[in-house]
């Protein structure tokens, strides 16, 4: 019910918007609704009642004229497309898709990051970095519509970690962290969101089992019993000092656990990123898995293949929406 009163309101809210300014209507044409009709059959769509589904296709229609607009831009360095947010307001998609719960202040980010002693610092590193095809990456998933991203920065990272080691790779469970961490006191909250540092320090003192025995379901449930399974213990991580040159010495020794500002990431398909926020408030947890010489990040995200260049995107090295404020390495 809720959910419905809202959609309503926000639906009232747009139609009013769009009396105002009159032209999003007039400047629909034919083309715009077999857009529409192809992109809802191919996401499968489907509605609670009329007014949602009216609701979605003006929201649809609106976020399609911005990506005509991005279009325009002859100096973009980037590319945007449809894909399975295109019916998702901007409000909307930070406040189901991102994490909710992982806003702090710079100085707290600095405090929490201060008792794990000094920051870590560069060594040598290469011109450019690309784990993608290493062997050290299990295929992108999709973390759905929960605010998982966290779950997934820490099972990927600790993945390519373990692959490093022991040439293995594994799939670990997103859901554990996702279901235990918070039962086991540490400071998440299922979908609404967690800071990675929360899921990293359970997995080092419950450990961490593999995806087929506790595979991912996309909404937060009650914490399995896993004392049959067999679990991955890593010991030690620690954070690496926000410098550019520090950043890109721990991605060379293998991918890490990075949190940017994801709000205007929506719509990316390509080509180097730079349309972060001017002000930073960092709500999504991914995973740095190189760079090039250039400076700029490649980072893996969890939103499926059909976003960005293949699941994968390329961030510009200074618009770089936060990634260098708290990096988190595995050491052991
Ligand atoms: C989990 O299962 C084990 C073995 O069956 C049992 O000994 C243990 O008490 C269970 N733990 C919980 C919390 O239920
Ligand atoms: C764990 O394994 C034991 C022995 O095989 C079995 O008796 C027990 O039911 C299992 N517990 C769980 C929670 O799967
Ligand atoms: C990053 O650290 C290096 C040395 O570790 C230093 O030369 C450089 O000035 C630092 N960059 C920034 C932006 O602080």
């Amino acid at each position: 019910m809720v959910k419905i009163s809202l959609i309503v309101i926000a639906l009232a809210a747009l139609i009013s918007q769009i009396q105002c300014q009159t032209n999003l209507a007039e400047q629909l044409t034919i083309s715009d609704l077999k857009t529409y009709n192809k992109w809802r059959s191919s996401y499968r769509r489907v509605f609670l009642n009329e007014d949602e589904e009216t609701y979605r296709q003006l929201v649809f229609f609106e976020n399609l004229q911005k990506l005509k607009t991005h279009e325009k831009n002859t100096e973009a360095t980037y590319t945007v497309s449809l894909n399975q947010f295109s019916d998702y307001s901007q409000e909307e998609f930070v406040q189901r898709i991102l994490n909710k719960h992982i806003s702090r202040s710079d100085a707290d980010i600095q405090k929490e990051q201060e008792p794990n002693g000094n920051l870590r610092k560069a060594v040598n590193y290469p011109t450019s970095v690309d784990w993608r095809n290493s062997g050290a990456l299990n295929p992108i998933q999709n973390q759905g519509q929960c605010g998982s991203c966290a779950a997934f920065g820490t099972a990927g990272v600790l993945e390519s970690f373990y692959y490093l080691k022991s040439k293995q790779l594994l799939k670990f469970s997103e859901q554990q962290l996702l279901d235990c961490a918070r039962q086991a006191g540490f400071d998440t909250y299922g979908c609404d969101g967690a800071w990675q540092q929360e899921y990293f320090k359970y997995a080092i003192k419950y450990g961490i089992v593999q995806g087929s025995s506790y595979p991912y379901v996309g909404y937060q449930t009650t914490c399995k019993n896993t004392s049959n399974l067999s679990k991955y213990f890593p010991q030690s991580f620690k954070f690496i000092n926000p410098n550019a040159s520090d950043v890109k010495a721990a991605i060379s020794q293998g991918p890490i656990s990075v949190t940017v500002d994801a709000s205007t990431w929506s719509s990316y398909s390509g080509g180097i990123f730079n349309g972060c926020n001017s002000n930073i408030q960092l709500n999504h947890a991914v995973i740095a898995v190189g760079y090039d010489t250039q400076g700029n990040y490649i980072i893996r995200n969890h939103w499926g293949t059909g976003w960005g260049e293949k699941g994968y995107m390329r961030l510009s090295a200074n618009n770089n929406c936060g990634v260098l404020t708290s990096v988190i390495q595995v050491l052991s």
